[in-house]
């Protein structure tokens, strides 16, 4: 497994890799790893004949500075998890590298942004978006791997990809969850010990709200998610949206014109969690 700093050496690595006709995979992470992560790079490594995993924490789409003081770093474990993972290379630029001017760029999502996370953290993004951009010049990979944990910035990416042309192709890859159901994320280690028992009644009420779906239209589905979570110590709901898992805007019924999507994010305590659901109607 070879560590790369700086752009242009693993540029010139990835370049002398694809003169030798190996396919690239690639996984975009901002560190902390856990299953899900891992769980990415197995997808990559089935597909590819090399796995780059970049490691960086994006400031840019930090829309709260003390977010991105808590997010928590732990560099030396997750080169120890690389190190037993199909990650062939690993990339982990300093902020200088990835950002040596101010980049104020913004993008054009339509309606993409404009809900959910994109109404909630202003900016968060366009700051995804910088990077990604960013790191696809960079490693310029024919596949690049994303959870659908984050599902509204997959569909963010997809739209970035094809309206840059980037010759991408991007794979979605199922959330892993803790055994009590709870979707892994690396905020998930912020959590105190009691609020981490109550952070599981977040999947456990999508589940429910899944069972529920036939008989309620969505508003009273809506209601019962937030109200139930809200009871919950520590719980506030910031908000709960159910999308069309294709142009994401707020489903007014259950139609069968397409999936639906119940897209949540709660804070516990300081930690702000999100997950999501299909239904299945
Ligand atoms: P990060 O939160 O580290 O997540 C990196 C990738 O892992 C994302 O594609 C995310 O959707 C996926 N992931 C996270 N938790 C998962 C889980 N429980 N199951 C499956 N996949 C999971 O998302 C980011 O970083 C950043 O925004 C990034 C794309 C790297 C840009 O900075």
């Amino acid at each position: 497994m070879e560590i790369f700093k700086t752009k242009k050496e693993i540029s010139k690595k990835i370049e002398s890799l694809k003169s030798e006709r190996n396919s690239i995979g690639f996984v975009p992470t901002m560190g902390t790893l856990h299953k899900g992560h891992l769980s990415l790079i197995e997808c990559s490594a089935n597909k590819n004949d090399k796995t780059v995993v970049s490691i960086f924490i994006n400031p840019a789409q930090f829309n709260d500075k003390k977010d991105l003081e808590n997010y928590p770093r732990s560099l030396d474990s997750d080169l120890r998890l690389l190190r037993e993972s199909k990650c062939d290379i690993i990339f982990t630029p300093s902020v200088n590298e990835m950002y040596p001017e101010p980049d104020n760029r913004k993008f054009n999502f339509g309606n993409l942004d404009k809900i959910m996370e994109g109404k909630y953290r202003p900016g968060h993004f366009d700051g995804v978006a910088k990077i990604i951009v960013r790191l696809f010049e960079v490693i310029s990979p024919h596949k690049a791997y994303f959870g659908l944990k984050d599902f509204q910035q997959l569909a963010i990416i997809k739209k970035l990809t094809k309206d840059l042309k980037f010759a991408i192709q991007i794979i979605s890859c199922p959330t892993v969850r803790e055994s009590d159901g709870l979707a892994m994320s690396s905020r998930n280690s912020l959590l105190s010990p009691e609020q981490r028992k109550h952070a599981a009644q977040i999947y456990h009420t999508l589940c429910q709200a899944n069972i529920n779906a036939a008989e309620n239209d969505i508003d009273n589905i809506k209601e019962q998610v937030i109200t139930t979570l809200n009871k919950i110590p520590f719980t506030e709901v910031e908000y709960f949206e159910i999308v069309d898992e294709i142009d994401l805007h707020p489903a007014e019924n259950w139609d069968n014109k397409s999936g639906k999507i119940g897209c949540i994010a709660v804070r516990i305590g300081k930690v702000r969690l999100i997950d999501n659901i299909h239904f299945n109607l």
